[in-house]
């Protein structure tokens, strides 16, 4: 029976994961390398080098299933990890759940600086970064969340750090860039004509509103055109999805602590870290055949890309500038419509996470934006915190699985990554709470549209 006398648990320093978990060499099947654009080889090493230090692109094709923390980074993440797990009681109680038969956990990744699950992977990626001579860091960010935690590794580590922003939510969320400025980063509004990339946007479409897949290619321009330049990405690739997994492995120290087990594990997914953090640990022990458990990724229906995107090679960003990857992907030249998620704005997903879902051991399924914030008051009016419009997928998705078990009179434990919270995003609760919000969906035609642009596929995919 698991203990009912916990709201929480909170680990001590010493129980920080001192290693990172990479699902790389458990995936079923053999994995599909990305593909260099010009040759339609795999890309290797040298063709990341411009982009990323030594020690992230040896990550990114790591076989080894354990990657050293190293010290510098397990002193940074003391700063707010190891992170609190939640059994949600008070929202149990209001849904009506059968007591004690369905129990819904929340990992709550909102306690970092940047306010989110992002510094995970910021921290270790300015370090490596730092390690080897890099002067300047380049990105994107969506919802801000991203952006703000890459400006606040910057300042740790002391790098120049450079924010391409999605202009919808640049206008949005303005302390979210001024919060990205007092880190010491420089904000700016993406596409911007500062870039190639930018200015092509511009001259076809002056009124963009940007989106992910824009503003990197944005700041890979910038870092493949200057020596002393990184870029780092916040989602999607192997490496941003293992450093995330210290969420999972604390998760799983926690649940035993509770001494209960999750049924199914619940994330939302823009590019996949997230998800992949809290997941890939419990994943892992599925695909060694020692637990069963259920995977739901949670995605918005205004940039649908497991549910309705087709499985290709496709490039990360809208310029054509990043290597193919294996992903469901909408299209790189797709433009969501603006949803209040914008960390969730994006056409593609982490080739990791893909292949899972390919081989069908994650579900997904996706939202519009009212029901989701529906959600999120229900849990702000009952648990208190402020879930950000990405992880209040999550929560949506994590009580639709308990109101469903509790319909079939059956016992059901969710867990799912509760990873950021709203504060920087009033104007969407505004929105919601004026009854001002709209679902966006999309059509058909606009799917069909987006999906004609992916590049030529290599024989056999
Ligand atoms: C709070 C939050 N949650 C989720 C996401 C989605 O990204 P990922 O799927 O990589 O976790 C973002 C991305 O910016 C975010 O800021």
């Amino acid at each position: 029976m698991p203990r009912e006398d916990l709201v929480k648990v909170i680990l001590s320093e010493s129980e920080l994961p001192s290693a990172w978990y990479n699902i790389l060499p458990e995936l079923p099947g053999e994995p599909l390398p990305p593909l260099h654009p010009g040759t339609m080889e795999p890309a290797g090493p040298a063709d990341l080098a411009p982009l990323f230090p030594e020690a992230l692109i040896m990550q990114e094709m790591s076989p080894d299933k354990w990657i050293d923390i190293p010290g510098e980074v397990i002193d940074v993440y003391k700063t707010w990890r190891p992170s609190p797990l939640f059994r949600s009681r008070r929202l149990e109680e209001s849904l009506g759940l059968t007591p004690g038969k369905q129990r819904i956990y929340y990992k709550w990744e909102g306690v970092s600086p940047g306010g989110s699950h992002k510094p995970n992977t910021a921290v270790p990626q300015a370090f490596y970064n730092k390690q080897a001579g890099t002067r300047k860091l380049t990105t994107e960010t969506g919802a801000g969340q991203w952006g703000s935690s890459l400006a606040y590794a910057c300042a740790l580590f002391g790098l120049e750090c450079a924010v391409y922003m999605v202009k919808v939510s640049y206008e949005q969320k303005p302390y979210r860039r001024v919060l990205m400025e007092t880190w010491g980063a420089s904000v700016l509004a993406s596409p911007s004509d500062t870039t190639q990339a930018g200015r092509n946007i511009l001259k076809d479409h002056p009124d963009s509103t940007g989106s992910l897949g824009i503003a990197i290619s944005e700041a890979v321009e910038v870092a493949a055109s200057n020596d002393d330049t990184h870029y780092s990405l916040g989602s999607v690739l192997n490496h941003v999805c293992t450093h995330q997994t210290v969420v999972g492995l604390e998760a799983q120290k926690q649940m035993a602590v509770f001494e209960d087990v999750p049924d199914v594990v619940v994330g939302c997914v823009g590019g996949g870290s997230n998800f992949a953090g809290l997941s890939y640990p419990f994943a892992g022990d599925v695909l060694g055949g020692k637990v069963k458990t259920r995977f739901v990724a949670v995605e918005p229906d205004a940039c649908p890309t497991l549910t309705r995107g087709t499985y290709a090679y496709d490039f990360g960003d809208t310029a054509g500038m990043t290597p193919l990857m294996p992903m469901y992907t909408l299209g790189h030249d797709f433009v969501p419509a603006p949803v209040h998620a914008g960390g969730l704005r994006y056409h593609g997903d982490a080739p990791s996470l893909c292949g899972l879902v390919k081989a069908g051991l994650y579900e997904a399924k996706s939202y519009p934006q009212i029901p989701v914030f529906e959600a999120a008051v229900a849990f702000a009016r009952s648990e208190g915190w402020l879930p950000g419009p990405e992880p209040a997928h999550a929560l949506k998705g994590a009580v639709d699985e308990a109101l469903a078990a509790r319909e079939a009179d059956e016992e059901r434990v969710v867990l799912f990554n509760l990873c950021g919270h709203g504060h920087f995003d009033m104007s969407a609760y505004e929105a919601f709470l004026a009854g001002e919000l709209e679902d966006l969906t999309l059509s058909e035609e606009e799917l069909q549209a987006a999906l004609s642009t992916l590049p030529p596929q290599p024989a056999g995919v």
